[in-house]
């Protein structure tokens, strides 16, 4: 079955779904974007990603392109154009198509849109669950608004090289203390010696992952003892269990960390039940 694409206006086969050369996307990396989980053929969490797209364009000032409403039904069509039960659907809106020139593009230029879904295979992401991944360090060169989704994702791009380079799934981030910010494409967590899940805070410096705000949900539910705050690598090398999170993920135990074991190299009990309660907390529409 070939794969259908949303592009401004049409449902294309993958080989003609294209966007201009001129697009401030391909041009300048103008534009944000949306990964949302479709489960049971269902979308999970849509309208915390919504509102999170809201944010993004509002902050880069770039035009809503159509409503909210009209988007709704371009994603569903998608996912059901390509018969997704289980898998993503993503969302990407630039600046739209314009002359090569920095500054923002003349009044009325209409952003562009491209929706596209995909499969994903659920056993073998349990199996993953399972098994638990690997994760390196790298020092975090991004720029100072990583909390705008924008397609600007060259140092996580690089990171996640590096990482499939050592035998690794994910990149945590480390700023200059020596602190992890997040992951390549993941919120990154422990639970500390003292039995505490910690995540980075809200603020410039991650992105505030949907995933994660339903994580805290799911951790105050199981009455976990929960902290904001930043973990440095040396706290995640001693740390009783680590994982990442994010919406193709959802709740991914780690096991190593720049090749040392997490406690005992396998998944954690927090981390586990985490996963397990996730899809109660999710919304689904
Ligand atoms: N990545 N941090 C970064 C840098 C991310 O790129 C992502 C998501 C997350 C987790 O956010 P959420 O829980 O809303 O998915 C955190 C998506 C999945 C991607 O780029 O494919």
């Amino acid at each position: 079955m070939s794969r259908i694409a949303y592009v401004n206006g049409r449902y294309l086969p993958h080989e003609h779904a294209q966007v201009s050369i001129e697009d401030r996307g391909f041009q300048f990396a103008d534009g944000v974007y949306e990964v949302c989980e479709v489960r049971g053929g269902h979308l999970v969490d849509e309208r915390r990603h919504m509102a999170r797209l809201d944010r993004s364009l509002s902050e880069l000032r770039i035009a809503r392109p159509m409503s909210a409403a009209a988007l709704a039904v371009v994603m569903r069509e998608t996912v059901r154009r390509n018969r997704v039960r289980d898998g993503i659907v993503y969302l990407q809106i630039t600046r739209g198509v314009s002359r090569r020139d920095f500054p923002f593009p003349p009044r009325g230029t209409q952003p562009s849109v491209v929706v596209t879904a995909r499969s994903n295979d659920l056993e073998r992401l349990e199996r993953a669950a399972a098994e638990g991944i690997a994760v390196i360090t790298v020092p975090d060169i991004r720029w100072q608004r990583v909390d705008i989704k924008s397609v600007a994702l060259l140092p996580n791009v690089l990171a996640k090289q590096a990482a499939r380079e050592q035998g690794a799934r994910e990149a945590w981030l480390v700023d200059a203390q020596g602190r992890v910010t997040e992951g390549g494409s993941s919120n990154a967590w422990i639970v500390s010696r003292d039995g505490m899940l910690v995540t980075h805070p809200l603020g410039r410096d991650i992105l505030p992952g949907i995933t994660r705000s339903v994580v805290i949900e799911v951790a105050k539910a199981q009455g976990l003892a929960f902290e904001e705050r930043a973990f440095t690598v040396e706290e995640a090398y001693a740390a009783r269990e680590a994982f990442v999170t994010s919406a193709s993920q959802i709740v991914m135990p780690v096991i190593s960390i720049d090749g040392r074991p997490v406690a005992n190299g396998a998944p954690g009990l927090v981390a586990s039940a985490l996963r397990r309660d996730y899809h109660q907390h999710a919304e689904f529409s």
